[in-house]
């Protein structure tokens, strides 16, 4: 099979990711990756660590693709697409990780023509261990969300939601990674506080936190049976979980989730 040109606008963190996912699996031979950047000095460096070829031409980019990843800053699309509209045709597939953004703004933006999908990664997609949801916009056909389910599988997890969903999938697992840190951080800093070095108060944390995680997903349990496993009457488990109810954790969790959902909201007004 002839190989695709896959063009990622936008070489930042998750375009890297993507980049560097591809280029580690099995659909490295059926792509020619070429990435973009705003500056010179982002492109020789994108160039240098990656080893595809990195230009500062959306235009060359976007003439040659046959996918092109949207991977700017959400403030930024509109201008790249409206500048080159002339340029995209209905051959053309666009996918768009770009928070906030709709595949409507998208097919306007590009002058209606090519297929547009959606999808909301997450930066463990730079170790392989991330999920990405994804959605069907304007013009995409099966074939397409295939294509982007195949990109984004080799990067971790992919599910399919509707795009009315999307600013909640952006609040909870688009923006989730930075509330696990900061639970491993607060974990850690207590292992510290009963006398555990920094060092393996972090790892101790992190490797519960990620087998915790990997039953839940492993054993399609309910979490609330898993934790009830860890909870012997009596035990010293159930009163770090009153402690845990006492300062509202769950709740606030849950309003992280809809403050960040909110602000994903606003930021397409
Ligand atoms: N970070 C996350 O956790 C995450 C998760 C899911 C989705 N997203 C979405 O992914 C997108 C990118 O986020 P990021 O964290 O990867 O951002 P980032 O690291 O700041 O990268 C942005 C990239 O865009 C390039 N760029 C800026 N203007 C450009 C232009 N006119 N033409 C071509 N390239 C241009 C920048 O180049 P220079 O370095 O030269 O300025 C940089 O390489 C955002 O829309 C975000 O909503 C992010």
């Amino acid at each position: 099979m002839a190989k695709q040109t896959l063009s990622i606008i936008g070489m930042g963190k998750m375009g890297e990711a993507i980049a560097r996912g591809l280029m580690d699996s099995s659909l490295r031979s059926g792509y020619r990756i070429i990435g973009t950047t705003r500056t010179e000095e982002s492109a020789r460096e994108a160039e240098r660590t990656l080893g595809v070829e990195v230009t500062t031409s959306n235009e060359d980019a976007i003439d040659s693709a046959d996918i092109i990843l949207l991977s700017v800053k959400p403030h930024q699309v509109e201008k790249i697409l409206k500048t080159q509209e002339k340029l995209f045709h209905s051959k053309q597939l666009i996918i768009s990780i770009c928070a906030a953004i709709t595949t409507e703004q998208i097919s306007e933006w590009c002058g209606g023509k090519p297929a547009i999908i959606r999808a909301m990664p997450n930066t463990p997609c730079l170790i392989k261990s991330g999920v990405t949801a994804i959605c069907a916009g304007p013009r995409s056909e099966d074939a397409h969300l295939k294509a982007a389910e195949r990109i984004f599988g080799e990067l971790g997890r992919v599910t399919i939601l509707e795009e009315s969903l999307f600013d909640g999938v952006t609040g909870l697992s688009g923006c989730g990674p930075a509330y696990v840190y900061l639970m491993i951080e607060a974990l850690s800093e207590a292992g510290v506080k009963v006398g555990i070095s920094r060092k393996q108060a972090t790892a101790l944390a992190a490797q519960t936190l990620m087998g915790a995680a990997k039953m839940v997903l492993d054993r399609s349990e309910h979490p609330a049976a898993l934790k009830d496993e860890v909870t012997t009457p009596a035990g010293c488990t159930i009163d770090g979980l009153m402690a845990l109810e006492e300062g509202k954790l769950r709740v606030t969790l849950i309003k992280a989730v809809l403050a960040a959902t909110r602000r994903s909201k606003l930021m397409r007004k």
